[in-house]
């Protein structure tokens, strides 16, 4: 049996995200561990926060906290967020870990061994004002590509460009805002990736069925024009992981640091190691799901992102790895995510424009933001989060398909025939045909999953629930009750048992009402799906009781909608 290895591209430490941020990766990644946990596949999901760089001391300086505290409190908030939106992370680790200090300096060493490590004399931007260089965020400008005005030193965007901090137009300095700047030369390692080119051309070569957003980006860099461009793997900075070589400073590299897109990618791993530590579980036990020589030749490893972080999954970090000259596993498949969009503009953290995860469970439960989420990523194009689609996506898949098809069924059948569950199981043709139906859009459900089409999958999850509505509407219970009551108990009970199917089935995608229906009718909370769905809507037995649920999803006004249409527009 395969093993799947899942990581949730690292959320920055700098701050709670956004519904964005939340369907870019912790969100999508998490529906396909679950779902492939649920085939039977042994999945290890892991996540850590991004600590480093300039965010992470610009958030902290802003707090006027010391950095380390800032990055410990924020961890927690963060990690307490994902667990209240049901991400099942194995292990949510730090970037700023002892055994990502360790890996990090690991492969730094390694790459110099083998040559694609050179030391650089570099021009920077220093600011004159600030009194240091401006590494990365700590600098802002007219990106040189698409003219937008607010690209960083270390990327565009707005066209996802990476950029050096001098390559900006009319800059000026993050701090202070002093435009008082000039270029001064310092030393820099570079990570000599243009050496690799080739490496890493045929290793792309051989990932056709990777989905197109995150192919043509990476081709894109690997065929500008101007080459494949070596990167600069340090900074001037006090954060971060000190630059060391064999165990030792670097000389000539005492005031600086790994620059946080070096260590980062490399988290993935150490956060394993953390995993592992943290459960005191033998060395071989991390090992065996990213080195390939013990064991990891088995594993599929699967990336989750959105589009800004692909050069660096598709380039740089595979770079690493191959220079490293050690058998690392490289990522198997990545899927990358377009931009969520906020009512038609982009969601921005300093105009409070848009939902943030903290808040966004104080107005609904995780369920409401993880359905309409999954059920409009922006897989193929940017998409729009809006109120009104909000509003009525959750009041009709939810409420009406959903929630009603409970409440109706667990209604008649308290009405009709007490606490008891009905016994009778003797499907009749209309339930085999029902099963039939179900049969297909399940056996469609579980291949778009394995592939990862989410918007899809969500769709064949609706129309299974359509499916029993359907049923209900034909099989009529409360008319069939007056002159044929038996037979009614029949499709009571059948009914019954596709709730069940539907509390496990949805779990990926709604894990916190299918905990609560499984609750509340003593269902078995199986591991696995089912095989066979026939024989699984004869689970049921007789020693169910049955009540009416609280309503499991009230409905959005028309008021709440307005009301937070005007709240969340900004500043
Ligand atoms: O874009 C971001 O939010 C980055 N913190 C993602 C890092 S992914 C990985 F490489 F660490
Ligand atoms: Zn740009």
């Amino acid at each position: 049996m395969k093993r799947i290895l899942i990581t949730s591209a690292l959320p920055y430490i700098n701050g709670v995200k956004h519904l964005g941020n939340l369907i870019g990766s912790q969100l999508p990644s998490d529906v396909y561990a679950r779902f492939m946990r649920a085939l039977g596949f042994e999945v290890l999901f892991i996540c850590a926060t991004d600590e480093h760089g300039t965010p992470a001391e610009l958030a902290a300086i802003e707090k006027n906290i010391p950095v380390d505290d800032f990055c410990k409190e924020m961890w927690s908030l963060q990690k307490e967020i994902a667990d209240h939106f049901h991400i099942s992370f194995d292990h949510f680790g730090r970037s700023s870990s002892q055994q990502n200090h360790n890996l990090t300096q690991h492969f730094a060493s390694r790459l110099w061994e083998n040559g694609f490590i050179e030391e650089i004399e570099e021009e920077q931007v220093y600011s004159l004002d600030d009194n240091r260089f401006l590494p990365d965020r700590y600098i802002t400008g007219t990106c040189p590509a698409c003219a937008y005005e607010k690209a960083r030193g270390d990327q565009c965007e707005n066209c996802t460009k990476q950029l050096n901090p001098t390559d900006l137009i009319n800059p000026k300095s993050t701090i202070s805002g002093s435009k008082s700047l000039e270029i001064r030369t310092t030393k820099h390692l570079f990570l000599k990736q243009s050496m690799l080119k080739d490496r890493l051309t045929k290793w792309l070569d051989t990932k056709e069925k990777w989905p197109l957003l995150a192919k043509s980006i990476a081709k894109k860099w690997l065929n500008a024009k101007e080459g494949l461009k070596d990167r600069a793997i340090t900074r001037d900075l006090s954060w971060g992981i000190p630059v060391k070589k064999y165990g030792s400073i670097w000389p000539g590299f005492e005031n600086k640091v790994f620059y946080v897109w070096f260590d980062a990618p490399i988290a993935y791993i150490a956060a394993t190691k953390e995993w592992s530590d943290e459960h005191k579980l033998k060395e071989s036990s991390w090992k065996r799901w990213w080195l390939t020589d013990q064991g990891a030749g088995e594993v599929s490893y699967v990336q989750f992102m959105a589009k800004d972080n692909i050069p660096f999954h598709t380039i740089s970090f595979p770079a690493t790895i191959f220079g490293s000259g050690e058998n690392w596993k490289q990522v198997d498949f990545i899927k990358g995510f377009n931009w969520l969009l906020y009512e038609g503009g982009k969601f921005s953290t300093s105009e409070k424009r848009g939902i943030f995860m903290d808040k966004a469970l104080d107005l609904y439960p995780a369920d409401y933001w993880r359905w309409w989420l999954l059920a409009n990523a922006p897989e193929n194009s940017d998409t729009d989060f809006t109120w009104e689609s909000f509003q009525s996506t959750i009041n009709k898949d939810l409420a009406d398909i959903l929630g009603n098809f409970i409440s109706r069924v667990s209604s008649f059948s308290v009405s009709k025939f007490g606490h008891r569950i009905p016994d009778n199981n003797q499907y009749g043709k209309l339930e085999k045909t029902t099963i039939r139906k179900i049969e297909i859009h399940y056996g469609h459900l579980i291949e778009l999953m394995k592939g990862i089409e989410i918007r899809k999958s969500c769709n064949e999850l609706r129309s299974i629930w359509v499916i029993g509505n359907e049923y209900l509407q034909e099989a009529a219970p409360w008319s069939v009750f007056k002159e044929n009551p038996e037979k009614s108990k029949m499709i009571i009970r059948f009914a019954l048992n596709l709730i069940n199917l539907y509390a496990l089935i949805s779990e990926p995608f709604i894990p916190g009402t299918c905990k609560k229906i499984q609750d509340h009718f003593q269902f078995t909370k199986l591991k696995k799906f089912p095989e066979n769905l026939g024989l699984f809507l004869h689970n049921l037995s007789n020693k169910h009781e049955i009540s009416v649920p609280k309503i499991l999803f009230p409905k959005i006004t028309d008021e709440e909608r307005s009301k937070y249409q005007q709240d969340f527009s900004g500043c």
